[in-house]
């Protein structure tokens, strides 16, 4: 592969393929890709791939374009430009390995073509490129976990993945909490959504704790295994992608484990409450009244706003027993959040303006898109319930916001250091496009990672 940046330079290669490019039409786009057949030459074909601007986000998207167009499982040989900068092959290489991903079910191994990148200068790359392996890792893991069917991950299943990844890395502690173990702690909203299911629910808690943390971050994400709605049970359409309704629980595993990975100084405690909202005699009921983990009840008219119960516990336990300096929870928690924003963009909650700040500007540095939604104090009155502390699904509009309203209710005395991540949209890709593939996304690890990348210190 040969890179061409927006006026058509080529960046390596040689006079006839030169040539080439400068004829070549749109040859510099980001992701333009040129096939150029050479006969009885080696090698036998050249993949000139446009850069765009030649910044980090021009390299992904021509290493996710080069991923797809080298065919099959054919060795790459990228030949870097002299000077390229480290974000620029970091970028790179994320794309390749991103773009490249095929869910480890599908029937042909490998799973992506042997790549060598050719430089003069290696060890100016080491870090860019351990990096991207690392990110792309955690991103190809998330994808696995979502892609996975239901009838697989169950809570266990999904809990003894988690145990597995952290066995194979020093400094990592789990703690997974069955049934009982829940019941006795009163994580009634895990509980009741759990309920219905033959595989009953868990709490997976994930610590990273190195030596002389300045900052706790705790990272909650939405574990449903499979989300039918339960009694309110869902149309066919509105069920046919739920095995994804635990990709936030995914993301923030994903990411904690990438995080002992790149060692980076930060302390992280990761919570996914998993749980099957099933639908069968013991299923909760329209109507029931659940006691959380933090004692407030929650009025549930709707068994398929199932997510913020289970969040809510979470989040309490969170802030009563963790000490948290921040929290934020990824979730695929409405369909209202591509009602407002498309299929591309997660919304993002905070009332602190420099925790927003970070994370869209981490989202953008990391390729994924967020937007920031307001909550709205007028909206709170929504929650009001004449039987409970607060209603879990007001009929009320603005399902995005409201759900983060209801979140916040759980925040204690950190309202002010929260982020919630609606990802429901972004989690899944309906065909393949740039370095998303189709099916799971894999969303929110490379925000993550670079998020907690600023606060290693
Ligand atoms: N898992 C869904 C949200 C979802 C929908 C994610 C589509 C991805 C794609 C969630 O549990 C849900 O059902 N939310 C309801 C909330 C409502 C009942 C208040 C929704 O968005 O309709
Ligand atoms: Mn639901
Ligand atoms: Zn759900």
């Amino acid at each position: 592969m040969l890179a061409v940046d927006g006026s058509g330079v080529l960046a390596g290669g040689d006079e006839e393929t030169a040539e080439l490019v400068r004829t070549a039409e749109d040859a510099g786009r980001a992701g333009a890709v040129q096939v150029l057949p050479r006969p009885l030459r080696t090698p036998a074909r050249l993949l000139l791939a446009g850069v765009g601007a030649g910044d980090e986000a021009g390299w992904r998207a021509a290493g996710a374009a080069v991923a797809r167009a080298a065919s099959g499982d054919e060795p790459l040989d990228v030949l870097l430009p002299d000077a390229i900068a480290p974000a620029a092959v970091r970028g790179l290489a994320e794309g390749l390995w991103l773009g490249g991903y095929r869910f480890r079910e599908a029937p042909k191994p490998p799973r992506s073509a042997a790549v060598t990148l050719t430089t003069k200068d290696a060890t100016a790359y080491a870090e860019s490129l351990e990096t991207a392996r690392v990110t792309a890792a955690a991103t190809w893991l998330a994808r696995d976990l979502t892609n996975t069917p239901s009838a697989v991950k169950n809570p266990a299943w999904f809990a003894a993945q988690v145990e597995a990844e952290a066995a194979t890395r020093p400094g990592l502690q789990v703690t997974v909490r069955g049934p009982e173990r829940l019941a006795a702690e009163g994580f009634g909203g895990i509980l009741a959504v759990g309920g219905a299911s033959a595989t009953p629910p868990r709490l997976v808690e994930l610590s990273w704790n190195p030596p002389h943390a300045a900052r706790h971050v705790v990272l909650v994400g939405k574990g449903i295994t499979f989300d039918t709605g339960g009694i309110s049970i869902k149309t066919v359409d509105g069920m046919r992608l739920m095995k994804k309704d635990m990709a936030g629980a995914a993301a923030i595993i994903a990411a904690t484990l990438a995080a002992a990975d790149l060692n980076l100084g930060v302390r992280i405690t990761a919570l996914a409450p998993l749980a099957e909202n099933a639908v069968d005699g013991s299923a909760f009921r329209p109507g029931d009244v659940i006691t959380q983990w933090d004692g407030a009840t929650t009025e549930s008219t709707n068994s398929d706003a199932e997510g913020r119960l289970v969040l809510a516990d979470a989040l309490g336990y969170a802030v009563a027993e963790l000490n948290p300096d921040v929290v934020i929870d990824l979730a695929t928690l409405t369909g209202a959040n591509s009602v407002a924003l498309g299929k591309r963009t997660a919304a993002l909650y905070s009332q602190n303006d420099d925790l927003a700040r970070e994370l869209a500007a981490a989202g953008e540095a990391a390729g994924e898109l967020i937007w920031r939604l307001p909550l709205p104090d007028d909206y709170v009155e929504y929650l009001d319930s004449e039987i409970a502390d607060r209603h879990s699904s007001p009929t009320q509009g603005a399902g995005s916001v409201v759900a983060a309203l209801f979140l916040r209710e759980f925040l204690g005395d950190r309202t002010d250091r929260w982020a919630h991540l609606d990802m429901s949209a972004p989690s899944w890709a309906d065909q393949d496009d740039a370095d998303l593939t189709k099916g799971a996304t894999g969303w929110g690890v490379r925000t993550l990672l670079r998020w907690l990348a600023l606060h290693r210190g």
